[in-house]
């Protein structure tokens, strides 16, 4: 058994020297505090905290909470909380503080021991670490809108089709119940799934008729030109391997390795659904738009099949709601409205890109 060599003054020492605020309530006031509490709150006239009520040092727009905190713990008699308040600190401002409580009963009184920190410089990092996240997201959406403004003038016969299959994209994430983070994730692989479009040949992409066998296969290529694009980007979300994945279908007939089911990453399948749904509603150099019906019977011909099944159901659900991501995309075909190019000689509905969703 280890017996404890320290006496009460050694504790006392202990406790008097701490770092952090160290005090006592009885009914919410103050029956000690340790020198470093009154460093903090900075009692006027200094050095006198007893007697004081505690939520006396809270901005008045925290007294309630902290009050709120004060009673439960006293009304119980056993227990612990945290809560974090400004602190009035005489005429010196504020103060963000943290504070934990904890209740005991002691001869039929209920005390309250707590420890209390300043949290202002940990908040104020905070703040700065969101502010240059925020910054750092601003730059990468700036970057690919770049990348798309390159895209489109590259390929001007689908213009738009990387961002709306991106909100779309997001929608879907949004309904499937990903995190915001997730759903940030497939919307930037969706913006993205296209950009090895860079390395195929305009004219190829642009051709209105059916591809010959080689020109097919340079086409096929683009998902793993866009994966060699983005591999040496550190994205917080598996956006080459969406990109890599995206005319992959779940019973591995896909493209460019004959993925199946799981191996495909989720972000692949989301992106790889919506763009079927997006290209076939678009205008093409080698068909006009399909019609958001016939969009949808591929989708429902596909589910399990080629698609993932809650994929599809989610689209499927994003129309018949009239999500406004899809409603805004999707709106001219809802409305069953032509749009500008419908004017498409009929001879080319036969040319074939080599999927619904064409490149
Ligand atoms: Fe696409
Ligand atoms: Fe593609």
């Amino acid at each position: 058994m280890i017996t404890n060599p320290c006496t009460e003054v050694d504790f006392r020492g202990l406790i008097e020297e701490s770092p952090a605020g160290v005090y006592v309530l009885v009914h919410g006031r103050f029956t000690y505090a340790n020198p470093r509490l009154a460093e903090i709150l900075r009692p006027e006239p200094p050095t006198v905290l007893g007697g004081c009520a505690l939520v006396d040092f809270a901005a008045p727009h925290e007294r309630s909470k902290l009050q709120a905190v004060i009673d439960a713990l006293q009304d119980v008699g056993a227990g612990e909380q945290s809560v974090e308040f400004d602190a009035l600190c005489g005429g010196h401002g504020t103060v963000r503080v943290g504070t934990h409580l904890s209740a005991r009963r002691i001869a039929g009184t209920t005390v309250l021991h707590g420890m209390l920190q300043d949290i202002s410089e940990k908040r104020r990092m905070a703040l700065e670490i969101d502010q240059h996240e925020s910054q750092i997201k601003t730059s990468l959406l700036q970057t690919i809108d770049v990348i798309l403004g390159l895209s489109n003038i590259r390929d001007p016969y689908t213009v738009g089709h990387e961002r709306r299959v991106g909100e779309i994209a997001r929608a879907v994430a949004q309904h499937l119940g990903m995190s915001e983070d997730q759903q940030e994730g497939v919307c930037v692989a969706g913006y993205l799934h296209d950009v090895g479009k860079v390395g195929v040949p305009a004219e190829i992409l642009a051709k209105p008729a059916r591809l010959s066998k080689a020109e097919y296969l340079l086409v096929q290529e683009h998902p793993g030109k866009g994966e060699a694009i983005l591999r040496g980007v550190d994205f917080p979300w598996p956006v080459a391997d969406a990109v890599a994945q995206h005319h992959e279908r779940i019973d591995g007939s896909g493209y460019p390795h004959g993925l199946a089911g799981n191996a495909i990453c989720i972000e692949a399948r989301i992106v790889g659904v919506v763009d079927v749904l997006e290209s076939m509603t678009s205008h093409r150099p080698y068909r006009p738009a399909l019609g958001l019906e016939k969009a949808l019977q591929e989708l429902r011909d596909g589910r399990g099949r080629l698609y993932e099944p809650v994929v599809v159901d989610a689209c499927l659900d994003l129309v018949s709601l009239g999500h406004p991501a899809v409603k805004a995309v999707l709106g001219d075909q809802r409305l069953g409205r032509e749009g500008p190019l419908a004017s498409f000689p009929t001879v080319l509905t036969s040319g074939n890109h080599g999927s619904p969703a064409g490149p």
